[in-house]
């Protein structure tokens, strides 16, 4: 406690209300060796200032440290919080949004301040976030990360193939689902590849992204990674032909007829699946119809691990909506989640994928 805080509530209260001892001076004869700060920031995995004033937010920003609390957070190593909590007008001033900006360039991060009623009477930002809400922040942040240490690597949306210069074949995969699932794979705290081919959608933070346009690009640029990850996910839509000849001029109309040749474009998953040191293999199926029997045949020819169905073509779901439903597939057992949006959906794709893929690799789990 501050000095100012002990105008409000005496240390003794607080002591008797947290259960906690309080501590109040910056050196503490009752220490061995008289440095409290040194030894409580050592201690903390975590600091909280709550509620943080202007007074103590602008000493932070500038190095200050001449009572506990400020020694204590330029002493410490872990995570450091602020809860603001001072008069709107405090709040607004240019001296303590600039003292906030530097705050957050050393990495200090901001719970609030809340709006609402002051205890000065006034309205307006500054009031101190609810505690419960504090909490549910910390909590949130430092959450476990399931997928911790996990190497994803995801192809995700349509592929191109060209016929001409200005033509090209594709599908109406928007790569929502995939980007979903490699942002839910990164908050879950997996270190993500994600090769995607050409998509209108923002890409995600902090992921490592492969830009590609045809299968065979694609093909490329995952048989490279592939073995230098521990998952890879086909969520990608990916051409089955691609025409036979890239012609290198516009082709003209001529004939009321015109037949382009197809060639078959390599099968990425299977070949992912069929490497030596192969990741756990995801796949996907987007079916109009027998989702079930399709579905499991796919997962058995071509090797995977898991398979997530989902129809197309019906009234919702599936592909550039913005929700879906999936079934899934594995050797011994399958699952079923419900239609709801596609970010919802990846977390619980990726709690089940990451639950099989610890069962298959128990070593990972350490
Ligand atoms: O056989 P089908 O195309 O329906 O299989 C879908 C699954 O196979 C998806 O995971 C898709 O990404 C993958 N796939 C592939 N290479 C292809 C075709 C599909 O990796 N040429």
């Amino acid at each position: 406690m501050t000095t100012s805080a002990q105008q409000f509530v005496t240390p003794l209260t607080f002591q008797a209300l947290s259960g906690h001892p309080v501590h109040t001076a910056l050196f503490d004869a009752a220490q061995e060796q008289a440095m409290g700060h040194i030894h409580l920031a050592r201690w903390a995995d975590l600091l909280l200032i709550a509620p943080a004033s202007a007074n103590t937010l602008a000493k932070m920003a500038n190095g200050l440290a001449d009572d506990l609390l400020s020694t204590l957070y330029l002493a410490s190593e872990c995570p450091v919080y602020v809860a603001p909590a001072m008069n709107q007008a405090m709040w607004h001033k240019a001296a303590t949004q600039d003292n906030m900006r530097r705050l957050q360039q050393h990495n200090v991060s901001v719970i609030g301040p809340a709006i609402g009623q002051q205890a000065c009477g006034e309205q307006g930002f500054g009031r101190m976030s609810e505690p419960a809400d504090i909490c549910q922040h910390l909590l949130a942040d430092h959450k476990p990360k399931p997928m911790q240490g996990i190497k994803l690597l995801i192809s995700a949306g349509p592929t191109r193939e060209p016929l001409d210069p200005v033509r090209y074949i594709t599908n109406r995969s928007s790569g929502k689902m995939g980007y979903a699932i490699a942002t839910a794979a990164k908050q879950a705290g997996a270190l993500v590849t994600l090769v995607s081919g050409p998509v209108n959608i923002p890409e995600p933070a902090e992921v490592n992204i492969v830009k590609v346009e045809t299968a065979d690009q694609m093909y490329s640029a995952v048989m490279q990674r592939a073995e230098q990850h521990d998952i890879y996910i086909g969520a990608a839509a990916v051409a089955d032909y691609r025409p036979a000849v890239l012609q290198d001029h516009k082709i003209k109309k001529q004939h009321d007829h015109s037949v382009i040749e197809l060639t078959k474009n390599p099968d990425i998953i299977g070949s992912v699946a069929s490497l030596p040191s192969k990741p756990f293999v995801v796949g996907f199926a987007a079916e109009t119809n027998d989702l079930e029997n399709y579905a499991i045949l796919k997962l058995q020819t071509k090797n995977l691990d898991i398979i997530a169905a989902n129809w197309v073509g019906q009234t919702e779901g599936g592909f550039d909506s913005e929700r879906n439903a999936l079934q899934v597939f594995w050797p011994d057992g399958n699952k079923q989640f419900a239609m709801t949006d596609k970010s919802t959906l990846a977390q619980q794709l990726l709690s089940l994928i990451t639950e099989k893929f610890h069962e298959k690799n128990p070593a990972k789990n350490s």
